[in-house]
């Protein structure tokens, strides 16, 4: 998968070069690629921003730069999706990151200010996305965590290829609690079932969790 992610701050990416995105990156799961809008600017200034029409506070991206851009991206290759990254967006939910995780070539845009010209929206935009119902400043760190959650499930981009089947979320049911070493802690222990070496009645307890942890914390993911 090749993702292309358009941003006035390239440097609220930097989380993308780490931990399992940047394994992923490095077992050629996935490329990055960050595209600094400032290069798309206009005049001596390279302007990429400009007072809103009808008046009101804030700055709104022009679209002549961000047309530049997207243009030229697109020249090169077919995006699958040209995600915009706003607050007005679907909101993320796992079974968006599961579908995304099968397409070939994404393009991110990050909004800043009061938002993009709403002509890009329409001109090019084909999905939009927010992260949830609270305002950033940014779309950065939105698209961070998109493209974490896309890559992680990309087959191979996670060493043990099971485990991102087995986080909360995926089957709409949160995870199970984990132990490790020591067996017993501050005089807790670790449950019985887990030290029993049988497995079928380890995926039972497992499972029997998940159950009882969702119907606990988010009963709205079982109805
Ligand atoms: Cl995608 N962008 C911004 N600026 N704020 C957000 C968001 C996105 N999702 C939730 N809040």
């Amino acid at each position: 998968m090749r993702i292309d992610i358009i941003t006035l701050l390239p440097e609220l990416l930097s989380p993308l070069q780490h931990s399992i995105v940047k394994r992923a990156e490095q077992k050629g799961v996935v490329e990055i690629h960050v595209h600094d809008l400032r290069n798309f600017g206009i005049g001596n200034y390279r302007q990429v921003d400009d007072y809103p029409y009808g008046g009101g506070g804030g700055m709104v991206m022009k679209p002549e730069p961000l047309s530049d851009c997207i243009e030229q991206l697109k020249s090169e290759r077919a995006y699958d999706e040209i995600i915009y990254l706003t607050p007005d967006g679907i909101t993320l939910k796992q079974k968006i990151s599961n579908s995304l995780s099968l397409k070939n070539n994404l393009c991110m845009i990050c909004g800043h200010y009061k938002g993009i010209d709403q002509r890009i929206r329409d001109e090019y935009v084909t999905m939009e996305i927010s992260i949830g119902d609270y305002v950033l400043s940014g779309g950065e760190q939105a698209a961070v965590i998109l493209a974490d959650s896309i890559i992680r499930i990309i087959p191979g981009a996670i060493g043990d290829e099971m485990s991102a089947l087995s986080d909360s979320f995926q089957d709409n049911l949160l995870a199970p609690p984990v132990y490790t070493k020591p067996e017993v802690w501050k005089g807790r222990t670790v449950p019985e079932v887990l030290l029993s070496g049988n497995h079928r009645a380890i995926d039972t307890w497992r499972l029997e969790q998940a159950f009882e942890i969702t119907k606990r914390k988010r009963p709205d993911l079982l109805t």
